[in-house]
């Protein structure tokens, strides 16, 4: 048994340093350590040694496997790191005007749901905003009527950084008050109304499950005019999301309390599944809760420089918050958030074609 084993580590020694590709190696792999591989066969030789010479034999046979395992592994790591210093080489040519010979990669489903939105909102002249993912005290809650100590910040505690007075947005209402500023001079001078929308990345200190999530996509939007009603703010919502579902939604107002908002609401949809009879994702109700909506408070407007405390209804408007993330599991039917942000390609991707 010693001698062939001694006869079978030459032949590996030889044959592997000659290995120069994965597949090659995993060729000698297989030659080696398969049911039909020459180990298998010491193996099955092992029944024909006398029993008292068995035990050594069998050792021997184990630590030979052990060690062709390891040499595999080693030989195996060598050429990842040789593929490697392969691609960095050729990186260092890489051309940036070349074209790809295949389309790769794909979207995020949440980022094609932000260009849809975009879309339909620049379609109906709604500005495109951004908006920093940090922001500070008083643009996340004072600046939206929602004082220090107020019970409303609990329902978004969110990531304090050790800068002081600094965060991470919870909402994406935290760009409500720049938006005013930034556009307030054209509305008062020169009677443009603001319409403008901005999507964002919100975090919130939650325990993650299947439902939520630490970091989230909204899209805010505000419209902001003489003589805006609810009326405007149903007509939009309700042309905006019809689009969305590609056909005619029904949507209803339910009151809702937010300190930025008065009056606030929930604006529900009839539920796209059962068409309001009432089924397991409707939890019965024939509706869905889809967006928390409604007429700017007039703290709000005076925070932004909008409306003056001598004239505080001069100018009114409304402001939804759309769970984009929210919108992406309704729209692609994704039961789990988790899914969004775990960058787990075979799912990602699958959004490509739609
Ligand atoms: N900012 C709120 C949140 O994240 C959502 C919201 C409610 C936004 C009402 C609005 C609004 O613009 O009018 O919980």
């Amino acid at each position: 048994m010693k001698d062939k084993i001694e006869a079978l580590r030459a032949k590996f020694t030889k044959d592997l340093s000659s290995v120069k590709d994965l597949s090659a190696l995993e060729e000698l792999r297989l030659s080696f350590m398969s049911k039909k591989g020459a180990i298998q066969d010491l193996m099955k030789e092992l029944g024909a040694i006398p029993n008292e010479q068995k035990k050594e034999a069998g050792q021997l046979i184990n630590s030979f496997k052990q060690e062709v395992n390891e040499r595999f592994e080693n030989k195996k790591k060598e050429l990842d790191e040789l593929a490697l210093k392969f691609l960095m080489d050729q990186t260092e040519s890489y051309d940036e005007s070349m074209p790809t010979k295949d389309p790769c990669g794909s979207y995020h489903p949440i980022t094609l749901i932000q260009r849809e939105l975009e879309d339909i909102f620049e379609s109906m002249g709604f500005d495109v905003e951004d908006y920093n993912e940090i922001v500070d005290d008083y643009h996340c809650f004072e600046a939206l009527n929602i004082p220090k100590f107020h019970p409303a910040r609990d329902m978004q505690d969110t990531y304090y950084l050790s800068t002081p007075n600094q965060l991470l947005k919870s909402h994406t209402s935290a760009a409500q008050n720049h938006i005013m500023k930034k556009y307030g001079d054209a509305l008062k001078n020169e009677g443009r109304p603001i319409r403008a929308v901005f999507p964002g990345r919100c975090f919130r200190n939650e325990a993650i499950d299947a439902c939520h999530e630490n970091t989230f996509f909204q899209m805010e939007g505000v419209m902001i005019d003489k003589d805006i009603s609810i009326s405007n703010l149903i007509y939009f919502m309700k042309t905006m999301l019809s689009e969305v579902f590609e056909r005619d939604v029904t949507v209803r107002l339910r009151p809702g309390f937010f300190p930025f908002v008065e009056p606030g609401f929930e604006l529900d949809i009839k539920c796209l599944i059962c068409g309001g009879d009432g089924c397991p994702s409707c939890k019965n109700s024939g509706w869905l809760e889809l967006c928390p909506c409604g007429m700017i408070h007039p703290n709000v407007l005076l925070h932004g420089g909008i409306n003056t405390k001598e004239d505080p209804f001069k100018y009114t408007g409304f402001a939804f918050g759309l769970g984009l993330t929210r919108l992406a599991m309704m729209k692609y039917g994704v039961g789990d958030i988790r899914v969004f942000n775990d960058g787990d390609l075979s799912a990602l991707s699958q959004f490509v074609s739609r």
